[in-house]
């Protein structure tokens, strides 16, 4: 049997990828996470007794027990995704940054890279390391300027994307320097079921349920491109299974929106589905808050390579995939609440306090 290492699995994008592989495949996965604030066990609770599923609690970073895990699973391939992932976290803490997204990543190569030299014939030629990351670290677009393509220098702006730009040069250099089989992938925001409430829009639409205010960042013309994260899936897969060892991948769908008309459709869709009770708008909740230092104003991939050499599309259109994501919050509300712990309310305490004042 095939089987795959996917780090993060306990995180948004993990989760979903997990349930994506086992539901398009017959490999079995091993989930590698530690469980950090972002990591939760349940969102896979329904796989527990699935003999093709594994949870193995370890940091990415401790060299024994990921060189035991690869001697004893033998996998194919793994896709890391584990990291810190949150840009407004990287500003108050950026150490925890650095430790996960460059240390411990940099101990996980080190170790993926002596076990794949002790292999010999095809287990050794169709190994893979998969890196997933971001657009965020070819740093900040002007309006008129034309999407990231995977040749756009690297110019991070966030101690989030510094950490994830040094991440991807460290994977190169273990392709330039050792051979070792890897392939980069970049992908724009995405969103879906499962994303952890810090994030613009699950936290929109767990705020506005809770006739909260809606805090918008600056004058919330700061564009993001949108992808559902089961096309993120479905692109690594595609990543995996065709890209060539050493190349980078640029993922998007083309859906680059304003913060504002994000949290406008948001609006409209609760407005439909689960109107106020005072019959009023839930944009009335909106409200300017002071922005976020260093804020990149647009984000806009280029996906050209991945549909031409590999022949991937995304699948969902920025409309269908929120309002299936508003509907799985909407019928999940005691995940939500189950995710929004003792730790979040400080977050939430500490970051938003600070930002009180409008911009
Ligand atoms: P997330 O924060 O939801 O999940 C991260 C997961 O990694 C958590 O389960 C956490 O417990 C785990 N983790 C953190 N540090 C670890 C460590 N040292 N060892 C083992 N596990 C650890 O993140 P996400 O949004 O699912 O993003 C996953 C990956 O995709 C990240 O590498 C991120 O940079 C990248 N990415 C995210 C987006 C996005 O919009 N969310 C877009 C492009 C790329
Ligand atoms: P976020 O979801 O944190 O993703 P990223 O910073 O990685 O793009 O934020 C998406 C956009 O939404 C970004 O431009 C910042 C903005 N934003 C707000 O306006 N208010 C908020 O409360 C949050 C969390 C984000």
């Amino acid at each position: 049997m095939i089987m795959v290492v996917i780090t993060g699995g306990a995180g948004f994008i993990g989760s979903n990828l997990i349930h994506f592989w086992i539901n398009a495949t017959t490999d079995a996965v091993i989930n590698v996470d530690n469980l950090t604030y972002a990591g939760n066990i349940q969102n896979l609770a329904e796989l527990i007794d699935n003999p093709r599923y594994t949870f193995l609690r370890s940091d990415i970073g401790n060299v024994q027990t990921i060189y035991h895990i690869l001697r004893k699973y033998r996998p194919t391939a793994i896709i890391n995704l584990a990291a810190e992932s949150h840009v407004d976290r990287s500003i108050h803490d950026p150490d925890t940054f650095i430790q996960t997204n460059v240390v411990a990543t940099l101990r996980l190569l080190k170790t993926v890279h002596s076990h794949w030299s002790a292999l010999a014939g095809s287990e050794r030629d169709e190994f893979r390391f998969l890196h997933v990351s971001t657009d965020e670290v070819y740093g900040s677009l002007e309006i008129d300027d034309l999407p990231f393509r995977e040749t756009t220098p690297y110019a991070p702006n966030s101690p989030y994307a510094a950490s994830k730009a040094a991440s991807d040069h460290l994977v190169r250099s273990y392709h330039r320097t050792h051979g070792l089989p890897v392939l980069t992938t970049n992908c724009s925001n995405n969103y879906g079921p499962y994303q952890f409430p810090e994030k613009l829009i699950p936290l929109v639409i767990r705020r506005a349920l809770a006739g909260e205010p809606l805090p918008i960042y600056g004058d919330g013309q700061n564009i993001r491109d949108w992808l559902y994260v089961a096309d993120h899936c479905a692109a690594i897969r595609c990543v995996l299974a065709r890209g060539r060892p050493g190349e980078t991948y640029n993922i998007g769908a083309a859906n680059e929106k304003t913060n504002l008309e994000v949290v406008h459709r948001i609006c409209d869709i609760l407005d439909e589905g689960k109107p106020r009770r005072d019959g009023k708008s839930y944009r009335e909740q909106i409200t300017f808050v002071k922005d976020r230092p260093g804020h990149d104003r647009r984000y806009g991939i280029d996906a050209g390579k991945i549909e031409r050499e590999l022949g991937w599309k995304p699948q969902e259109t920025f409309d269908g995939g929120l309002r299936t994501t508003v509907r799985w919050y909407l019928e999940n509300q005691e995940w939500v609440a189950n995710v929004t712990s003792d730790a979040y309310r400080d977050w939430i305490a500490l970051h938003y306090g600070e930002r009180a004042s409008s911009a």
